[in-house]
């Protein structure tokens, strides 16, 4: 796939102060966020929405990324849809009402994640390109990676983070000057904490390299490609906020870091708290509220109900006494009272019955009734 050999005859130049001007940086990158995975993970959720569409505190997930591309000064964002392609420029439309200017471009099979990346050239303007895993929720700013970029003089430049357990991710040893040695995705046997962050600035040239009209994975073809041809592959490690909400665990999680303000993002102004309550969404007193908890549009809360770090989505109900922790509540559904809700997924217009508890990764899809008492994964409450 790639012809060349990518080498240059002097080495990287110094890291610069980053509050260097940037000289046209932004301005000469287009963002590419890839959005055209199934979200298998995260169903029942994802049956009716695709997952960077998911409302985490009150906004679609992919609007809190794009308030961070928006802020770093980049203006042209392409998405590469596939999945539910329709949804997002439903809601996004041109982009102007963010100060964006969106392109779609749509698989009509999933192509994959180089295949994605691929298929968005002809609607590239700049010489470098930043490209997003669409289900990313990071405090990195965009500009430091593209700054690493720049100073490394890279073909590509990869966004590392470290985490405690790597065998979920791409794997990326680096030697002591940063420079990629190997990329292992989701390997058992991880050979470093740093992973792959889902963050990538590559050369335009680099993208052209990428065989068209086929499936290809950036993760496992792209990039030990390039490795093994020798281009010049470096990283950006930082320690900045970051978790993948690919799965419901990190989705609640992440929910919750960003009512708190742990997790930051733009699109919030700034705004945190203990709990975050939409319009037109009725708490009764003596409902608590904690752990970051989110209660959508037109959802009610009844007395003595606790909702601990739960995101509720618009026009479910929690009835009295009920426990939700650490879970998501589907749009329309129903918690019956002094239910007991936790770690679970409850899919859109779901009942769950009084007395119910469901525990320890439960799903339940939408629609499903189940009856008062009807059903108890523990006897620990
Ligand atoms: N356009 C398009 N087409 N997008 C796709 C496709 C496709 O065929 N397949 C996946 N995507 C998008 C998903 O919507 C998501 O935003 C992103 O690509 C990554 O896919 P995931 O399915 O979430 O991958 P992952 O979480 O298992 O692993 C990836 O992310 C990790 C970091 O979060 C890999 O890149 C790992 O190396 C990385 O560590
Ligand atoms: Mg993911």
């Amino acid at each position: 796939m790639v012809s060349r050999v990518f080498r240059f005859a002097q080495g990287p130049r110094a890291l610069t102060d980053e509050s260097e001007p940037d000289f046209g940086l932004s301005e000469n990158t287009d963002a590419v966020v890839l959005v055209g995975g199934k979200g298998t993970r995260l169903r029942p959720l994802t049956l009716s929405a695709p997952k960077p569409m998911l409302p985490t505190a009150g906004l679609p997930f992919l609007q809190h990324l794009l308030s961070r591309i928006k802020a770093a000064g980049i203006t042209h964002v392409v998405l590469g849809t596939s999945f539910k392609a329709e949804v997002f420029e439903d809601y996004f439309g041109d982009g102007s009402d963010m100060g964006l200017e969106i392109d779609y471009v749509m698989e009509d099979e999933p192509l994959g994640t180089g295949g994605g990346i691929r298929n968005v050239l002809p609607k590239l303007r700049g010489d470098n390109v930043l490209v997003f895993n669409g289900d990313v929720l990071g405090g990195t700013d965009p500009l430091a990676v593209l700054r690493t970029h720049r100073d490394r003089e890279a073909d590509v430049t990869m966004h590392l983070v470290r985490v405690s357990d790597p065998r979920a991710f791409g794997c990326v040893p680096t030697d002591a000057d940063g420079r990629v040695e190997a990329f292992l995705e989701k390997t058992q046997d991880p050979p470093t904490d740093q992973i792959n962050a889902g963050c990538y600035v590559f050369k335009r040239e680099i993208i052209e390299q990428i065989p068209a009209g086929r499936s290809v994975s950036v993760e496992r073809e792209v990039f030990p490609k390039l490795l093994t041809d020798g281009a010049r592959v470096y990283a950006h490690v930082d320690s900045a906020y970051w978790r993948d909400m690919g799965t419901p665990e990190d989705f609640v999680r992440g929910s919750a870091d960003l009512v708190r303000g742990i997790a930051p993002s733009p699109a919030l102004n700034g705004q945190s708290g203990e709990s975050l309550v939409h319009e037109g969404a009725g708490i009764a007193p003596g409902a608590l509220l904690i752990g970051g908890t989110v209660v959508g549009r037109g959802a009610e809360v009844s007395a003595g109900a606790r909702l601990d770090g739960a995101v509720i989505f618009d026009g479910a109900k929690v009835d009295a006494g009920a426990v939700v922790e650490r879970s998501i509540i589907g749009s329309g559904a129903h918690i019956g009272p002094r239910a007991l809700v936790r770690d679970s997924v409850i899919g859109d217009g779901a009942q769950v019955g009084a007395r119910c508890e469901l525990v320890g990764g439960a799903r339940v899809w939408p629609g499903v009734v189940i009856p008062d008492g009807g059903l108890r994964f523990s006897t620990d409450v």
